[in-house]
C-alpha cells in the first residue's frame, strides 16, 4: 500500500503518464484506418524525422526495385513525414493505372511541381477536374495535328517528317564540320539543338527563334529541370531545405522563370502574326481555340489555353535528345549492332534516298534497337509522380486518399520475371523468330511512356521522330569512338536520366552523295 501512495504522488510520473496518452492519442488518430479485409502496405522500418530517405539514395530506381524484391509491388515507405506508395511490376501497375486508372490519376502537392509554368501546368499540376481533361485533350489534338496527322499541303507525310527529316539532315553536317574541324565532339550540344528546333517548329511554325541565344542556353540547361522534378526529391519533402542555400534550386527556379519568360515572348510575337484562316502550329491551333472557346463545353481560363504550349515544348525537347543520346552511345559501344542497323538500311533504302517514316515496318531491327533501348536505358526511371484521387485499394492493400505514388518503370523494364537476361542489352529480343518484324507482345512489356489517364500524349510523335532521326543519322553515317577509349554508360538520376558527358565521338561518311 505505501508503495502505490509512493508512486502515485510523484509528479514526474504524471507528467510522463499524460505525454504516454497523448503521444498514445496523435499516433493513433494519424494511423490510416484500414477498411475489413485490407492490409496497409508493406515496407521497411524507416528512421524517426527522416523517414527512408538515406534508403533512396542515389539511384532511388534501384534502391525501391531492391526493396520491391523483399516487400512486393506495392510496398510503402516515409520520405520525411510523407508516407509513400511505390508500384513495381506490370501487371501490378496496369492494375492501378488502367483499371483504376481514375483512383491514381492525380499528382502530388510537391513544392517543385508550384514552380513549372507558374504552378499552371498541365503535368505537374493536381487539377484532375474537367478542366484538366478538356486541356489534355486539347493538347492532344494540337499536337496531333501539327506532328503525324497527315496534310495534304506539305510534301512529306506529315509536319513531324518534314522537320525532323531536316533536321537530322543539318545534324549530319554539323557532325562532319566537328570531324572537319577538331576530330571529335559531344554529340548532346548539337543533337538538342536540332530536336528543339523540331518541336519548336511544330509549336511555333516560322515564329521559333531557331538560332536565338536565349533559346539555345535554355534548352542546353534542362538538366536543371530534370534534377530537381526527380521522384523522391528531398526538397519536396523536407521544408526546412527550401531555407537553406540550396544551389540546385536556385538553378531550377532560375530556369523555370527563363523558361516561362521565353515561351511569353515567343508566343506574344507569334499573336502578332495569326490568321485564323492559315493555322501552321500548336500555338495557332491554341489561339483559334481561346477564339471559339464560349463554344465549348467546358470552359478553360483563357490563359490555361496557350500556355499549354509550355508543357509540348518543355517534354518534347529534354526527352527525345535524352532517347538520341543513349542511342548513339549504345552504337559506338556495340559495334556490333551497329552494323545489323547499317546492313538493314543498306538492303531496305539502298544509297539513292533518304530514309521516311513509311520505312519503319520495313526496318525492324532499328526498331528493335530503340526498343531495346528504352527498355535497358530506363531513362524515364519513375513515371512523373502520382496521387490517389479518393481512398482506394490494390492486390489487396488500402491505400487512403491523396497518397503519394511512385511508379517504379525502371524495375518493370529490368524485371527477372518478365524478361531474359534483363541486364543484357539484345535488340533482337524483339523480333519474331524469322526476324522479319517486332514481337508486339513483348514491345508492350516495355514501360517508358507511363499507361492510363496519365500516359504520355507525346509517345506517338517521339517514336517516329527518335525513329526518323536514328534512321537518317546511321543512313549517312558510322559512329565510333577511338580505339581503346573507355565509354562510362553510368546515368546520372533525375527525372530523365541522362548519359556521362563524352567529348569524343566520331562520325564517319558511309558513303559520297
Ligand atoms: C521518348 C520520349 C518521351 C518519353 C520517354 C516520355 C515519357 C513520359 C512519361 C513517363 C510521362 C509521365 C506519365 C505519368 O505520369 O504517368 C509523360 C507525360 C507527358 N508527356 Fe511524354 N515522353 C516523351 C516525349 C514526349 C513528347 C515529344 C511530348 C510532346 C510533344 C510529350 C508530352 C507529354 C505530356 C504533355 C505529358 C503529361 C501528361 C499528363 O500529365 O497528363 N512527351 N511522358
Amino acid at each position: 500500500m505505501a508503495l502505490f501512495q509512493d508512486i502515485s504522488l510523484t509528479p514526474e510520473l504524471l507528467l510522463a503518464t499524460a505525454i504516454f496518452c497523448i503521444v498514445f492519442y496523435v499516433v493513433k488518430a494519424l494511423r490510416t484506418r484500414v477498411p475489413k479485409g485490407l492490409k496497409s502496405p508493406p515496407g521497411p522500418w524507416g528512421w524517426p524525422i527522416i523517414g527512408h530517405m538515406l534508403t533512396l539514395g542515389k539511384n532511388p530506381h534501384l534502391s525501391l526495385t531492391k526493396l520491391s524484391k523483399q516487400y512486393g509491388d506495392v510496398l510503402q515507405i516515409r520520405i520525411g513525414s510523407t508516407p509513400v506508395v511505390v508500384l513495381s511490376g506490370l501487371d501490378t501497375i496496369r492494375q492501378a493505372l488502367v483499371k483504376k486508372g481514375d483512383d491514381f490519376k492525380g499528382r502530388p502537392d510537391l513544392y517543385s511541381f508550384t514552380f513549372i509554368s507558374d504552378g499552371q501546368s498541365l503535368t505537374f499540376n493536381q487539377d484532375t477536374g474537367p478542366v484538366w481533361v478538356a486541356r489534355r485533350r486539347l493538347a492532344m489534338d494540337a499536337l496531333k495535328s501539327f506532328s503525324i496527322a497527315s496534310d495534304p499541303n506539305l510534301l512529306s507525310s506529315c509536319y513531324l517528317e518534314e522537320h525532323v527529316s531536316k533536321e537530322a539532315n543539318h545534324l549530319v553536317s554539323k557532325f562532319q564540320k566537328q570531324m572537319e574541324e577538331v576530330g571529335h565532339f559531344e554529340p548532346v550540344n548539337l543533337v538538342v539543338e536540332s530536336v528543339a528546333n523540331v518541336i519548336g517548329a511544330m509549336c511555333f511554325g516560322k515564329n521559333f527563334p531557331r538560332k536565338s541565344k536565349e533559346m539555345m542556353s535554355l534548352v542546353k540547361n534542362s538538366n536543371d529541370f530534370a534534377e530537381n522534378v526527380s521522384s523522391g526529391n528531398a526538397v519536396d519533402f523536407f521544408p526546412v531545405l527550401r531555407y537553406l542555400p540550396n544551389p540546385a534550386l536556385k538553378r531550377f527556379k532560375n530556369f523555370n522563370n527563363k523558361f516561362v519568360l521565353f515561351l511569353q515572348k515567343t508566343v506574344q510575337e507569334h499573336y502578332q502574326d495569326f490568321n485564323k484562316n492559315n493555322i501552321q502550329d500548336i500555338t495557332g491551333a491554341l489561339f483559334m481555340h481561346t477564339e471559339n472557346s464560349k463554344d465549348n463545353s467546358v470552359q478553360i481560363p483563357q490563359e490555361k489555353i496557350v500556355n499549354i504550349v509550355n508543357d509540348l515544348f518543355g517534354a518534347g525537347f529534354d526527352t527525345v535528345t535524352t532517347a538520341i543520346s543513349w542511342s548513339l552511345l549504345l552504337l559506338v559501344t556495340r559495334p556490333n549492332v551497329q552494323r545489323k542497323i547499317h546492313r538493314e538500311l543498306d538492303t531496305v533504302i539502298g544509297r539513292d534516298r533518304q530514309p521516311r517514316l513509311s520505312d519503319r515496318p520495313q526496318l525492324p531491327y532499328l526498331e528493335a534497337f530503340i526498343l531495346e533501348t528504352f527498355r535497358y536505358t530506363s531513362f524515364l526511371p519513375f513515371t512523373v509522380p502520382h496521387s490517389t484521387t479518393r481512398d482506394t485499394s490494390l492486390n489487396g492493400f488500402h491505400i487512403p486518399k491523396e497518397r503519394c505514388i511512385f511508379i517504379n518503370q525502371w524495375q518493370v523494364n529490368h524485371d527477372e520475371k518478365q524478361w531474359e537476361d534483363p541486364f543484357e542489352f539484345r535488340p533482337e529480343r524483339f523480333l519474331t523468330d524469322d526476324s522479319t518484324a517486332i514481337n508486339k507482345t513483348l514491345s508492350e512489356k516495355v514501360m517508358i511512356f507511363g499507361l492510363g489517364k496519365r500516359r504520355c500524349i507525346g509517345e506517338t510523335p517521339a517514336k517516329w521522330e527518335v525513329f526518323l532521326f536514328l534512321a537518317i543519322l546511321l543512313h549517312q553515317l558510322e559512329f565510333s569512338v577511338p580505339p581503346g577509349l573507355k565509354v562510362d554508360l553510368t546515368p546520372t538520376y533525375g527525372l530523365t536520366m541522362k548519359p556521362p558527358i563524352c567529348k569524343h565521338l566520331q562520325a564517319w561518311p558511309r558513303f559520297s552523295k
